[in-house]
């Protein structure tokens, strides 16, 4: 099969779909790789490691969109790169359609089979292709909440972990799974005061078994939020429903309700966001006040560590972009239950519930396709 990869086109996007080692697999298979020239120069792997992987290196993505029968991405396509996707082409990446119309309008109109990610499931019902992304995500929202708390950047100038005599900051945790248990880690590690809420007794049974008492836990209600966020320097939304848009949890009058120059970072935010004030930003321009708190709403963020992500990313895909290689995308969804809930739209239908419900558009059967 003809793989292609190309380079990320997103604001500061610099991972790269595939590794070199993860061509040379593809090549020991029997398959060619396409690769744009310059793809992977952000996560330090250059067109020589591709080439001598076995990657035909070519110049620009016209070639890549027009003559790959598969094409493997990062993030989901742009305007300009969803123009090139046709009728007959498998797209493996990251989507997130939920939140995202427009994008799924134009994938629905371009007719090709784009397989997402984030919805590909494990055994154990986990989402094993998002779960390295959201220990980045997660690792790094301390990192930048702490930065975006100095007062240069419009925080109000509160040191993470304090100071003997002075204390801590308080570190609320929205969802306590893999990006919110990440993020509690480090903030732990930065020494702050750090509460983790999540609707999942649980999930709370686990944090508390895992970090004592380094952490507080709190059941999501209504009113624990408003009480919580009220006193947070530091909130970090990491929620999920699977598929779906984020819920929003963080009313606009809560955020009024915060300290001057406390921060949001809303990891969420590629599902939307968990907070009625959050919207996407970029690695570019990370953050916007609104009701005089800063909020960071940045959609990709593991981007800003591409050499990390590319690698822990390349740990996942692999398996199912060389299944989906080898076999063509109906066999291997056939053959794996897993994969099969990665399938989003496919020649202009939706074939993933949260989707179709977030637009309320209508569900195709998969039962009828595979069959
Ligand atoms: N911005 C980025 O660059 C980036 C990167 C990676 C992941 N993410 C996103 O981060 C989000 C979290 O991902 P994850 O892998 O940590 O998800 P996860 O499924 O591991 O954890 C989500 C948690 O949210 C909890 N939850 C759901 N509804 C809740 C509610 N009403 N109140 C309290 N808790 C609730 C769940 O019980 C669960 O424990 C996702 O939207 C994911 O796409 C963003």
């Amino acid at each position: 099969m003809l793989v292609g990869v190309p380079k990320e086109i997103k604001d500061h996007e610099s991972r790269v779909g595939l590794v070199p080692s993860s061509v040379a697999e593809l090549i020991r298979r029997g398959h060619v790789a396409l690769i744009q020239r310059g793809a992977g120069e952000g996560a330090g792997l250059s067109d020589g490691d591709f080439r001598a992987a076995g990657g035909t290196l070519v110049d620009g993505s016209e070639r890549i969109f027009g003559e790959s029968e598969l094409i493997v991405k990062v993030k989901e396509p742009l305007a300009a790169e969803r123009e090139l996707l046709r009728r007959g082409q498998v797209l493996f990446t990251y989507l997130h359609l939920a939140p995202d119309l427009d994008q799924t309008k134009d994938l629905i109109a371009g007719g090709a089979t784009c397989i997402a990610y984030e919805t590909v499931t494990s055994p154990s019902g986990g989402l094993p292709l998002l779960t390295p992304m959201s220990e980045v995500a997660g690792r790094l929202a301390p990192q930048v909440g702490a930065n975006c708390l100095e007062n240069s950047q419009g925080g109000r100038g509160v040191l993470l972990g304090g100071v003997p005599g002075v204390p801590p900051a308080d570190v609320i945790i929205l969802g306590g799974g893999v990006s919110g248990t990440h993020a509690a880690a480090i903030a732990i590690g930065m020494g702050a005061n750090v509460t983790v809420v999540d609707r999942s007794a649980d999930v709370l049974r686990r944090v508390s078994a895992q970090f004592g008492s380094r952490v507080r836990t709190i059941f999501s209600t209504r009113d624990a939020l408003a009480e919580i966020v009220r006193r947070a320097d530091l909130l970090i939304g990491a929620v999920l429903l699977p598929g779906a848009a984020a819920p929003k949890l963080i009313t606009r009058e809560m955020v009024k309700s915060m300290k001057p120059g406390a921060v949001i970072v809303d990891i969420a935010i590629d599902q939307g966001g968990c907070s009625e004030t959050s919207r996407p930003t970029t690695h570019s321009h990370p953050t916007y006040v609104d009701e005089g708190v800063v909020h960071y709403c940045v959609t990709n963020m593991p981007g800003a560590v591409a050499r990390t992500s590319t690698f822990a990313l390349n740990n996942v895909t692999l398996p199912f972009t060389l299944m989906l290689a080898d076999k063509g995308w109906k066999q291997a969804l056939r053959d794996d239950v897993y994969l099969r809930c990665g399938l989003n739209v496919h020649e202009g239908r939706i074939y993933c519930g949260p989707v179709a419900e977030a637009h309320r558009l209508p569900l195709a059967d998969m039962k009828e396709l595979l069959s």
